[in-house]
């Protein structure tokens, strides 16, 4: 079984873009030293190195005093060797996530310091925090939240950095890192909603840490596809879907119970029972609003085969019309069935490729796996559409995921890019899968984006009630809309093609939009409340109000966050 399988990955990265040029800068004015904006380095009033020594004294040494990780490839401490590694590894997870302040999101990245830009150009913290509290354990977030606070100090959380909406990152921010928080602990849990075994770990866990431990335990616990986003972080309290969905639900369906740091320096629990609107506002309500998550307990489940699956379509013997009849049929009619038969499926559109890079089906045979794919399979055959069908059953989880988005540790997803996406019902993908598949023709064909659609049924309602978007529950795909971003041309240019996103290719595939995953969406999309939140926008607004009244937590398109506003100079001000 050495097969060679194609990857989601392989595809993303030979994708290219279409430029345009023209530059966009608008914002509020900024009020430097006025208490309604938080202080950035230089002001008179941001705290002076002292204080700073202060608060470091007062967490025994934890807090860094940040060098951008680009700086190796910047006079005048360029390193020719160093910044040409990093210049390799610059568009993958790994390269950011060991960073004390190193984020994800090339647009936040503002290329004030990459590898890219010439030598003799300056490397800017642009919005890379210049502090960051190295977090083992409440004591070190207490003290930060006090500083912030009292200093008049943006703050932010990050655990990986991955964040596509630039949530874990802001200009002169102390930012509280809690990637070291590793711990891993098995339990045989108790309550009124759940009794089974659950993991206990600490919020810097990332998923393949996870994955392997459960192995080890002969359990598999609910997590990404990219195996180094962090389980406890963003993830789970955004929603988190999984190869594991459509069998157990969502990233926040699992979520057992929470410690958490409040805004006033309190470590509380948050279960069903115990702080419950905390813990319904966590599960599901978006990171880095609400608290500081330490750890989370989430629910296992015993491990066992897994099925899987990946189909290639040889297109150079039809024509497009029968490509996009394909693409139309798949989503409408075939697709149900696979995800209600326990399938998590990605795919991908790209110019004339339509391809299933991942079928996953818990504790399915090989057999079971043709089962669910006989509508499709049977189709293609029916048109004499040349396919490569590759069926698997793995033994177990981890080997599962090893094979189709291995491999372990770091896996091979690429991070710098554009990015948008909506959910589409269940309903409108029937109801309206022609109009909805000429928009996504229009945009592989006509744009510099590509698709990679998910398709999952989470429809079980979750043991507790959680703030997962409701829209969640009778999506049938969540459609992301990607462009590969490219470091060779202007900023500017890239800048171009956000805004492309945003005004122009978004809108038409809006109309059939029952929500967006607030993860994986466009941050400058105009109707994130709605979207990202639904029904449940103004109950989290309370919430936060209740935990959070100073709005001490802020990350673009968090709850709360329209209490700031990001100004032209990046400083972040109150509205
Ligand atoms: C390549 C790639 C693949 C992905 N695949 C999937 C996938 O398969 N399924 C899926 O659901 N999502 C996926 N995502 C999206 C991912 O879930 C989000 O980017 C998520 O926000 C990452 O969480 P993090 O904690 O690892 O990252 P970070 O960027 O560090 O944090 C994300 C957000 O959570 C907050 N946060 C982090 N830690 C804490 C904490 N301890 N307490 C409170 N707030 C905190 C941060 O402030 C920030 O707002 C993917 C993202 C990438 C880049
Ligand atoms: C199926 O396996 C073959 C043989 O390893 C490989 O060449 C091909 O790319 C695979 N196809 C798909 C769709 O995964
Ligand atoms: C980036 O853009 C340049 C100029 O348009 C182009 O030559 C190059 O192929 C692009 N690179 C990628 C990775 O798309
Ligand atoms: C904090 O203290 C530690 C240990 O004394 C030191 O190594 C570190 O540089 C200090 N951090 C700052 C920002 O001064
Ligand atoms: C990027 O940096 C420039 C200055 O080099 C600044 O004017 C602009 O506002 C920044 N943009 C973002 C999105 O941070
Ligand atoms: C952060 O703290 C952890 C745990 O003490 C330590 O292993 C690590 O070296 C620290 N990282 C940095 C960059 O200081
Ligand atoms: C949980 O219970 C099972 C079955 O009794 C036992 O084998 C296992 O060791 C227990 N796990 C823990 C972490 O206590
Ligand atoms: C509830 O939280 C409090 C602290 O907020 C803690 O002392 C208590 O043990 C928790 N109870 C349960 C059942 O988790
Ligand atoms: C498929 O190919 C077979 C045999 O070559 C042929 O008889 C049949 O008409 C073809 N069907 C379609 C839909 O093209
Ligand atoms: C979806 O289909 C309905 C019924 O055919 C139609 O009225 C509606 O305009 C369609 N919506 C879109 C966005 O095309
Ligand atoms: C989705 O899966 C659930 C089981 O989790 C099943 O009851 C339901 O019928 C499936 N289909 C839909 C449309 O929800
Ligand atoms: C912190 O905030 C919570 C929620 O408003 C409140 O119940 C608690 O009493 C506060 N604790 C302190 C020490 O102020």
């Amino acid at each position: 079984m050495n097969t060679k399988i194609i990857r989601l990955s392989t595809l993303l990265t030979l994708v290219s873009a279409i430029i345009f040029s023209k530059a966009d800068a608008s914002g509020l004015k900024a009020h430097p030293g006025s208490p309604s904006c938080r202080f950035l380095p230089g002001d008179k009033l941001w705290p002076s190195t002292h204080e700073w020594q202060q608060l470091n004294t007062s967490i025994s040494g934890r807090l860094i005093s940040t060098v951008p990780l680009g700086s190796v490839c910047h006079d005048p401490t360029f390193d020719a060797e160093t910044c040409a590694a990093l210049a390799q590894s610059w568009t993958f997870p790994q390269a950011h996530f060991v960073h004390p302040s190193s984020f994800m999101s090339a647009y936040h990245q503002n290329a004030s310091c990459n590898p890219y830009t010439p030598k003799a150009s300056p490397c800017l913290l642009g919005n890379t925090v210049p502090y960051v509290i190295n977090v083992t354990s409440a004591e070190d977030v207490i003290a930060g939240l006090k500083f912030a606070q009292e200093k008049n100090v943006r703050l932010v959380i990050k655990n990986t950095g991955h964040d596509y909406l630039g949530k874990s990152t802001g200009k002169g921010a102390v930012s509280l890192w809690t990637h070291n928080l590793k711990s891993i602990e098995f339990l045989n849990y108790t309550s009124a909603a759940y009794t089974g075994p659950a993991m206990k770990i600490g919020a810097g866990v990332q998923a393949f840490e996870a994955y392997e431990a459960a192995a080890a335990k002969g359990l598999k616990v609910v997590g990404g596809e990219c195996i180094t986003v962090g389980l406890a972080g963003g993830f789970t309290q955004g929603g988190g879907h999984s190869l594991l969905s459509s069998k157990h639900g969502l990233g926040a369906d699992q979520a057992l119970e929470w410690e958490v740091v409040t805004a006033n320096g309190t470590l509380v629990t948050a279960s069903p029972t115990n702080n419950s609107d905390l813990y319904w506002a966590l599960s599901g309500g978006g990171g880095g609003s609400y608290g500081v998550v330490l750890s989370l307990t989430t629910k296992a489940y015993p491990d066992g085969i897994v099925g899987g699956a990946s189909i290639a379509t040889q297109f150079s013997s039809v024509d497009d019309d029968t490509l996009w009849d394909l693409v139309s049929f798949f989503q409408s009619t075939a697709l149900p069935g696979i995800v209600d038969a326990g399938a998590h499926v990605q795919w991908a559109l790209l110019g004339p490729i339509f391809v299933i890079t991942e079928v996953t089906i818990p504790d399915a045979t090989e057999s079971d796996i043709r089962g669910a794919l006989k509508q499709l399979t049977g189709y293609l055959s029916e048109r004499n559409i040349s396919f490569q069908l590759n069926v698997t059953s793995l033994p177990n989880y981890l080997v599962h995921m090893e094979r189709y988005l291995g491999p372990f540790p770091y896996g091979q997803y690429p991070v710098e890019q554009l990015q948008g996406g909506i959910m589409v019902s269940r309903e409108t993908v029937k109801k309206n899968s022609t109009e909805l598949t000429a928009v996504l023709r229009n945009i592989v064909t006509k744009t510099g984006f590509y698709l990679a659609p998910y398709s999952l049924n989470v429809s079980r309602p979750p043991g507790s009630p959680n703030a997962v978007l409701p829209a969640w529950r009778d999506a049938l795909t969540y459609y992301t809309v990607i462009q590969n971003w490219n470091f060779t041309v202007p900023f500017s240019e890239m800048d171009e093609q956000e805004r492309l996103l945003t005004e122009e290719i978004m809108p038409p595939l809006q109309e059939f939009a029952s929500g967006a995953y607030m993860n994986e969406a466009d941050f400058k999309n105009p109707k994130w409340r709605e979207e990202f939140y639904g029904e449940n926008f103004e109950k989290l607004k309370e919430i936060k109000k209740k935990w959070d009244p100073q709005d001490l937590f802020y990350a673009t398109t968090a709850v709360g966050s329209d209490a700031w506003k990001v100004a032209a100079d990046g400083r972040l001000c109150r509205v």
